[in-house]
């Protein structure tokens, strides 16, 4: 029988997805049972103060095994990984984060017994030889960007250990996570979260990818509780393991600036296109998700003109107490 998640420990938790998931493990499992961890940005708010924070090095074994000893914990949420833009400006530095850290909370997980594991994967773990429209779950995994590499390479790896060693590792491949509270750093699906907090603080924003650029995106409330449903379904009904396709929206880098404009009278965005377009056009613009939707139930709860609302009252309140751009990219 699968063990019980008890004590949790998150790496990456001052990241974008970090530190919405932190608080809300945090909410389900009580504050003193999440160990929040991040390797150089001081966590600040919420996530400081209700609960432990350590620095660890997910690429030195020896700095997570002494957080992991000290709360005896018995699960791990590896939120920490280089993303697709900055992997591309340092590939060694995107390999030996997302590897070594990838092997190092595996291991860690096997000598610890713990219940559950879960390492995300990407979009980016398909290329440009995979069909773009409702991408299957099994299809051609041919990335060209060391981020997409790490992926493929790591839900493999996340997959031997299931099979070889009975680790519980689960993991899904998010698309662009959208969100109002900590900005992404260093991905190519960011454009999709500056914008909003372009359109709030100055009414224009200057795009990196081209309007007709179509991607999958989700907003951070599904994102959030596709991972927590994961990571508590029945490990005896999963098929797969760590690469379950999951999908929310889709649209274009016009669709998206044109409905902001339907909240924010007057705004504009200029289409200015930077290395990062390569990346996008590799990537698929839609997601057939319907292997997490039998074995674990995902659907998601949020569509574009729902996710702009929300964003643009969240910011705008984050904008009136001038708070805007103070979580931005942590590492
Ligand atoms: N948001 C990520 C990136 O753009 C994709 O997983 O790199």
């Amino acid at each position: 029988m699968a063990k019980k998640i008890s004590r949790i420990l998150v790496t990456g938790a001052v990241g974008q997805i970090g530190s919405e998931l932190t608080l809300a493990l945090r909410d389900r499992y009580g504050a003193e049972n999440v160990v929040a961890t991040g390797r150089k940005t001081a966590p600040s708010g919420a996530l400081l103060e209700t609960g432990p924070f350590y620095y660890i090095d997910v690429t030195e074994r020896a700095s997570l095994e002494v957080v992991v000893r000290k709360h005896d914990i018995d699960a791990i949420f590896h939120m920490a990984a280089i993303l697709s833009a900055v992997g591309e400006k340092n590939p060694q530095m995107c390999w030996n984060v997302n590897m070594n850290g990838t092997i190092n909370v595996l291991e860690c997980a096997m000598a610890h017994e713990m219940a559950t594991v879960i390492i995300p994967s990407s979009i980016a773990a398909f290329g440009p030889e995979t069909p773009r429209f409702n991408t299957p779950q099994e299809t051609v995994l041919k990335p060209r960007t060391m981020y997409g590499v790490t992926k493929v390479a790591g839900e493999l790896l996340c997959d031997y250990y299931v099979r070889r060693f009975g680790v519980d590792v689960r993991g899904l491949r998010y698309p662009g996570i959208i969100s109002a509270e900590t900005l992404p750093g260093g991905g190519t699906t960011d454009y999709a979260v500056e914008i909003y907090y372009k359109a709030v603080e100055q009414g224009s924003y200057k795009c990196f990818v081209r309007d007709d650029t179509a991607l999958p995106m989700m907003y951070m409330p599904d994102c959030i509780k596709a991972t927590l449903d994961l990571a508590e379904a029945d490990f005896s009904k999963l098929q797969h393991h760590s690469d379950f396709n999951v999908g929310a929206m889709s649209f274009t880098a016009g669709e998206l600036a044109a409905n902001i404009a339907k909240h924010v009278p007057g705004f504009t965005c200029a289409y200015e296109p930077d290395f990062r377009q390569k990346i996008a056009d590799s990537w698929p613009t839609s997601i057939d998700d319907s292997a997490a939707r039998m074995e674990w139930g995902w659907k998601p709860a949020w569509d574009l003109d729902a996710m702009t609302a929300d964003m643009l009252t969240k910011l705008r309140a984050r904008h009136a107490k001038g708070e805007l751009y103070k979580g931005a990219a942590a590492e």
